[in-house]
């Protein structure tokens, strides 16, 4: 077994820590370390935001830097002018639907762009003069690497054969692929984690969840891809950025472990669901309707009115489904939160940050809305 860092002694490089699990993770873990040194590289793409770390920003030990994780001698100098010794690594390019319409940016940043990462960590941490060991480049993939589920079939496990879909899932498949060449030909002590979808604060607003929050206080349809019986497998993201945790303290260095909330929807179940808390919320308090009049409850309507059919996501997977039971047996993982709360307190974060979520609807939010529905 190698030797293994304590929590105490890693110096974190969080790619993509702008983002919304990245965001979440730094929070996590400077609440359980408020002491460690962490360092974000973010290349703030129409997804990064800093205000996701707000409060974070002028913290004693953490520091941001902007810039792209294709850079590769950025990142050398990060890792030796910060002593870094631990990546954590979920800068990428995230939306499905954005590769089906442009997959470029996928390939430079989900598959160049990790194999930048693991040029970098390789030199400074094996090949420089004295090295740094121990040390761990932790790499965050998707459950849609295994591509799709029938009905009956059982949940993805770790041995569950390759079979990616869409552009994002092959560049996250060709990213989880060069991570582990890179442990097996070089010795870079390295983990992986495949997890389920997930939803919480911080979620940009092109997906499902915070999509069909926003558009029901806007007053706006809740498209739904084809028939609306996809499913999906949702986690909250503090349970994902806790079980990352475990596995930067107790992974075995060259294993993967699949992360999952054992929480099977169909998206229109989840749709009718959101509706139907929204509905509640604004019964409840009356004040939500003088902040959110367009919204369809502010206006005596049930939200579920504005669900809306359109054509369907090219080539989308029917079912995603996690057998997460590796992770729960060998590091005692457990998801913390029920989905009843986990959603509520998701769609309570939405209703109390508008602050957060406003300027993200500018025009470059509008016309990616406009050119995804024209077909
Ligand atoms: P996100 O799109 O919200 O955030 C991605 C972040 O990466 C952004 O801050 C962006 O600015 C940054 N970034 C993009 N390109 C970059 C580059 N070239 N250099 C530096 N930074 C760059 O994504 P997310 O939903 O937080 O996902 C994070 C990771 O988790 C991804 O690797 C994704 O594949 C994986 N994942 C996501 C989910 C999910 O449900 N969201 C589930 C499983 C795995
Ligand atoms: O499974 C993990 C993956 O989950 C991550 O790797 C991805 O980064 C993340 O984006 C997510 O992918 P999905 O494609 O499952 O998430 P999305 O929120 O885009 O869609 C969830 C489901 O809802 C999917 O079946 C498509 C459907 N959908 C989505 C949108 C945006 C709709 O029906 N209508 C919509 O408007």
């Amino acid at each position: 077994m190698a030797e293994k860092l304590m929590p105490a002694e890693m110096r974190l490089l969080v790619t993509g820590g702008a983002g919304f699990i990245g965001a979440n993770f730094c929070h996590y873990w400077r609440q359980r370390f408020p002491q460690g040194h962490l360092v974000v590289l973010d290349a703030l793409t129409y997804a990064g935001n800093q205000a996701s770390l707000a409060g974070l920003m002028n913290q004693a030990g953490f520091h941001f830097a902007e810039g792209d994780i294709n850079d590769t001698p950025l990142v050398e100098k990060l890792l030796h002018e910060h002593k870094l010794n631990t990546i954590v690594h979920f800068a990428a390019e995230s939306h499905v639907d954005r590769s089906i319409h442009d997959p470029d940016a996928f390939l430079h940043t989900n598959i160049l762009g990790t194999h930048s990462l693991l040029r970098a960590a390789r030199k400074v941490w094996l090949d420089a003069p004295g090295g740094v060991i121990p040390h761990r480049f932790h790499h965050i993939s998707t459950d849609e690497v295994y591509g799709t589920l029938g009905p009956q079939d059982p949940p993805f496990r770790e041995d569950t054969p390759y079979a990616p879909n869409s552009p994002y899932a092959a560049s996250k498949a060709a990213s989880d692929h060069l991570v582990r060449a890179y442990q097996h030909t070089y010795g870079l002590r390295t983990t992986t984690s495949n997890c389920s979808n997930n939803y919480g604060p911080y979620h940009f607003p092109e997906k499902l969840i915070p999509l069909v929050i926003l558009n029901i206080l806007h007053g706006r349809p809740l498209p739904i891809y084809g028939d609306g019986q996809q499913v999906r497998d949702w986690l909250f993201v503090e349970d994902h950025c806790q079980g990352i945790g475990l596995i930067l303290e107790r992974g075995e260095e060259g294993e993967s472990y699949n992360i999952g909330g054992h929480n099977e929807w169909t998206n229109l179940d989840i749709v009718r669901l959101i509706c139907e808390l929204l509905d509640t919320a604004f019964a409840a308090d009356s004040s939500l309707a003088q902040r959110f009049p367009h919204a369809a409850p502010a206006q005596g309507k049930a939200a579920e009115r504005l669900i809306s059919y359109v054509k369907d996501r090219p080539g989308h997977d029917r079912r995603y489904a996690i057998d997460a039971s590796k992770i729960g047996r060998e590091l005692g993982y457990t998801p913390q939160h029920s989905f009843a709360e986990g959603i509520r307190k998701t769609v309570d974060w939405y209703l109390q940050h508008s602050d957060w979520w406003q300027p993200l609807l500018g025009d470059a939010y509008a016309q990616w809305v406009q050119k995804q529905y024209a077909g």
